[in-house]
């Protein structure tokens, strides 16, 4: 089935809560339905979102949204360990990551409780607490708008990086994911190396995924806001990649007593964006209705739930200004702005 409005009010279906609307909205339910849409009668410019949840709209958007219902999940067979499923691109994330830690298999656990869809995990790379969505992506089904075709890309193919990919780069609205293939696996396989994962699993054995996903749920809800109650968009900025000897700087400017926390990459030094803007001394700063939360300043939160685009950009735009002014490091936005 095809659903299509006009003037379609998006308040409630970006997490930021922005009060936008868009010209068309066209909505689809299965691959039939896409091949059969008009492309070239749909008012343009053409948008395809997901959940929402990683968007802010700057403004009302003129031309077509689209969105995938597509939302099968299909177990495509097992090898020895590994079991492989296809899931429709508009299915909720985390319901695909429950339902595979409800049946014991590993790979998913570590990214419960992202909000989103499974198109989007896989343009986006999503990623938490040491697992991205590039770890167990085998391929990723999409429509080309150019061909007007199927094409099929291989992991490889999808030029993954931390939150990025070939779909977000070179082939930006080209693409519409409609399914993506995952490898997930019967061996106990549990990641527990990053940050407080294991502290929060407390002294017990961990004996599934669901126990994983159990602790990663107690941690976001802890640092992260709930979307059913204060619109954000999760993390609202990339946490930079230095060169050492800037990291060096930075620890030595901190002093003896301050610990910087930081992660060693192949391209640099991590040093996450939250502590930097904690240092800064902006958690709980507000702009209208706009705040850096108090919890996770990484995260902008719409606080009154009346904040406005221009609130959420100016706060960003200040936040971006106090990091650069302290540390000499530019802080990139990790949400999509419309
Ligand atoms: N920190 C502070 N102050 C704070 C919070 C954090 O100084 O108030 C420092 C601490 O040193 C902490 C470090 O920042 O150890 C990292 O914090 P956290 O583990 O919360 O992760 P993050 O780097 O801030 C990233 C992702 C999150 C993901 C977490 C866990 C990005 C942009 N964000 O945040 O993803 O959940 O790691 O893996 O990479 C999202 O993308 O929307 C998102 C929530």
């Amino acid at each position: 089935m095809i659903r299509t409005e006009n003037h379609k009010d998006l308040t409630r279906m970006n997490t930021f809560g922005m009060k936008v609307s868009c010209g068309r909205f066209v909505e689809y339910d299965s691959l039939e339905d896409l091949f059969s849409l008009d492309f070239d009668e749909l008012p343009k410019p053409l948008f395809h979102m997901g959940a929402g949840s990683n968007l802010l709209f700057t403004g009302d958007w003129p031309g077509t949204v689209l969105h995938s219902g597509i939302k099968f999940l299909r177990p495509m067979g097992v090898e020895e360990d590994e079991v492989l499923v296809e899931v429709g691109a508009g299915a909720v994330f985390d319901s695909f990551v429950e339902w595979a830690c409800s049946r014991g298999l590993w790979g998913l656990e570590n990214l419960s409780l992202i909000p989103g869809e499974v198109g989007a995990s896989a343009v986006q790379n999503i990623g938490a607490y040491g697992v991205e969505a590039k770890d167990v992506i085998v391929r990723v089904n999409c429509f080309d708008l150019e061909q007007r075709d199927m094409v099929t890309f291989e992991n490889a193919d999808c030029r993954y990086g931390y939150r990025s990919s070939f779909f977000k780069e070179e082939g930006k609205g080209r693409y519409i994911v409609t399914s993506v293939l995952f490898r997930l696996s019967r061996k106990y396989s549990p990641k527990l190396d990053y940050g407080n994962i294991r502290a929060a699993l407390g002294d017990g054995p961990v004996g599934t995924p669901d126990d994983v996903r159990r602790a990663v749920i107690g941690i976001r809800n802890a640092k992260l806001p709930d979307p059913a109650v204060t619109g954000s968009a999760g993390s609202f900025f990339k946490n930079p990649v230095i060169p050492r000897e800037h990291f060096e700087r930075i620890e030595a400017e901190a002093g003896p007593d301050v610990k910087v926390p930081h992660y060693d990459t192949p391209e640099g030094v991590k040093v996450p964006a939250a502590w930097m803007i904690e240092r800064c001394g902006l958690k709980g700063l507000t702009l209208g209705g706009a705040a850096v939360y108090e919890k996770q300043p990484l995260v902008i939160v719409n606080l009154s739930g009346n904040a406005s685009p221009e609130e959420i950009v100016s706060l960003e735009n200040q936040v971006i200004a106090a990091v650069m002014e302290k540390f000499g490091v530019e802080l990139h936005p990790e949400v999509e702005h419309l």
